[in-house]
């Protein structure tokens, strides 16, 4: 569909959830009203309250299909699905389900083999970096990692989104009211970038 994003990939704990909750919040600081699409079991539906978003419980094809009909009668809206680590078939039918398919994966040996696999699994996928290191020296590290590891799926990677230890408070069960600058801005910047690719317009607020 046509705004529906996946954050799927093989590798648990790679940032899939982290990065569902980002999206949507950076999203909603650009004025784009989404729904995070909760698939995986194992994990408990967040509240809704103080959120500039809708979380919402996917986890049964029933739901997931209730979920998808009501995007389809809100034409602005966009869902974030988080897919769940070692689901192949599941992240099949997600990626076959969105028009943006996300692959994030940190910057160890192990998540750089995984999300190899996963791009030329899914031929239409992005890998994202994730968890980035902010610091300079860590950061020429982990790109030269990438140099190294994947230097013919440079032009499938979108921009990293950087390790900020504030991502968790987006996942408490009721998120704070308010949230550091530096976690909006990089919630934000990973947003521009997904509306870029989806060609959905934006406008950026002045308010952090
Ligand atoms: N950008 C980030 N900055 C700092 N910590 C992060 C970031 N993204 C994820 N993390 C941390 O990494 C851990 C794994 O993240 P997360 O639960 O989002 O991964 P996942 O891919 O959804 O895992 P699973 O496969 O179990 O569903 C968590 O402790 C989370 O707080
Ligand atoms: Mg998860």
């Amino acid at each position: 569909m046509e705004r529906i994003v996946c954050i799927i990939g093989n590798k648990g704990g790679t940032g899939k959830t982290s990065m569902t909750h980002m999206l949507c919040h950076g999203l909603g600081l650009l004025g784009r009203q989404s729904i995070a699409v909760l698939t995986d079991a194992a994990r408990t539906p967040l509240a809704r309250e103080g959120r500039r978003y809708i979380p919402l419980d996917g986890r049964t094809p029933e739901t997931l299909e209730r979920i998808v009909r009501k995007l389809e009668a809100l034409p602005s809206w966009i869902g974030v699905i988080d897919g769940g680590g070692n689901r192949p078939e599941m992240d099949r039918r997600f990626y076959e389900m969105s028009s943006l398919a996300l692959l994030p994966f940190r910057d160890s040996h192990e998540d750089i083999r995984t999300v190899v696999d996963d791009l030329d699994a899914f031929p239409e996928a992005y890998g994202i970096p994730s968890q980035w290191p902010t610091n300079p020296w860590q950061q020429m590290a982990a790109e030269r990692t990438l140099d190294e590891l994947m230097p013919d799926y440079r032009d499938r990677l979108l921009d990293p989104v950087y390790s900020v230890s504030a991502s968790k408070l987006l996942l408490q069960t009721r998120q704070p009211p308010s949230l550091p600058t530096l976690l909006n801005n990089v919630c934000r910047s990973m947003a521009r970038q997904v509306l870029d690719r989806m060609k959905l317009p934006y406008k950026e607020e002045s308010v952090s």
